[in-house]
């Protein structure tokens, strides 16, 4: 017998036979002045109405690095998604360029041997970083790069910032985030993206750039940035997940707040910020929205990690249509206001945009 919601539904009798029922009736006509589906009714009436459009302008693609030559390094946790070698990173940067994506995120993967407790090798001018910013700038010298500050990929902790007595330090930890932007900055890093939420980071980073000649060097505040459980992809990806001692909540804000995140978004604006993002992206474009509509400042969206392993893990289920779910996901950001995002998913996104 079949259920429904868990009664046999042909035990349910019905108030009018069917038969007994008016046929429907082809003269049925609702008085509407208004129809919104006439908007819809065809491809080239929907394309004139849209509202927001996605192009490969928006797109911002993050790169994993790892020391070696000709060496893709899979990551089980992001499918599709390699560290890459300098000379992969080039080839993938000049595919940026074919593909009009006008910028490039590169995130080292630090052999363990290098790490340490202060992460001291975020201030070797001849990291894996600083030289891929220099091949790549070779490469193709019309593709941004933006680089991130914090000391995460460097730390034998895997925090963002120098461990004291079982405290992240701010005002240390500010002080070699700025030699660590000066390191990038004068390896050819065209916007330092500092991620590692200390207070006061901005405006020390947009000092010690200005003094030191780098007045030209963008910044991009990760300015709301969350303590979130959508970061796990990415901490596997440069390594810093089997390190990583605790968690990040007495630096990376609470997923309950809001109004804290103007507020954040408010003093990296004051201290120097260029552009400002809010990460992750897709459970929080409510503050997207309310960050566009307060300051209306360029104002970028991470679809992070564990947001591309999300859509992933679905579509190679079958149980998503991938190229439909990622340009819808991508879709959403541009709806919420973002000038734009920061996605693994930006050459497949610039491929289906047509590029
Ligand atoms: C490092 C950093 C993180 C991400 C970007 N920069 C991880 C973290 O804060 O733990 C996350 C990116 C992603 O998940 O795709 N501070």
């Amino acid at each position: 017998m079949a259920l429904k919601y868990g009664r046999p539904i042909d035990v349910n009798p019905r108030l009018t036979p069917v038969e007994a029922l008016p046929p429907a009736a082809a003269d049925a006509r609702l008085e509407l002045a208004v129809r919104p589906r006439r908007n819809r009714k065809a491809d080239w009436a929907r394309r004139l109405v849209r509202e927001n459009v996605l192009t490969a302008d928006d797109l911002i693609w993050p790169l994993f690095l790892v020391d070696g030559s000709n060496k893709r390094v899979a990551v089980d946790s992001m499918p599709g998604i390699e560290r890459l070698s300098i000379d992969q990173a080039v080839r993938e940067a000049e595919r940026a360029a074919e593909l009009a994506i006008p910028c490039l995120a590169l995130f080292p993967y630090t052999d363990p041997s290098l790490r340490d407790a202060d992460g001291t090798e975020a201030l070797n001018p001849g990291n894996l970083v600083c030289r891929a910013i220099r091949a790549i700038k070779k490469a193709a010298p019309d593709v941004g790069i933006l680089c991130d500050v914090a000391l995460d990929p460097y730390t034998s902790h895997g925090h963002d910032g120098l461990l004291r007595d079982g405290v992240i330090v701010n005002d240390e930890t500010v002080a070699v985030l700025v030699q660590q932007t000066l390191v990038e900055a004068d390896a050819g890093a065209d916007i330092i993206a500092p991620s590692d939420m200390m207070d006061g980071r901005v405006r020390a980073i947009r000092t010690g750039l200005d003094t030191s000649g780098f007045d030209a060097v963008s910044i991009m505040a990760y300015a709301a940035k969350y303590a979130s459980a959508f970061y796990g992809p990415f901490r596997d990806a440069v390594g810093s997940s089997a390190t990583l001692t605790g968690d990040k909540r007495t630096y990376q804000m609470d997923p309950a707040n809001t109004d804290e995140a103007l507020r954040e978004v408010a003093l990296d604006i004051e201290e120097g910020a260029d552009m400002v993002m809010v990460k992750p992206g897709m459970p929080y474009l409510d503050i997207i929205r309310r960050v566009v509509d307060a300051f209306h400042v360029p104002t970028f969206a991470f679809q992070v990690s564990g947001e591309y392993a999300m859509i992933m893990a679905a579509a190679n289920n079958g149980w998503l249509d991938g190229d439909r779910a990622v340009m819808e996901s991508l879709g959403a950001f541009k709806r919420a206001g973002a000038a734009g995002i920061l996605t693994y998913f930006a050459p497949r996104a610039a491929r289906l945009l047509g590029a």
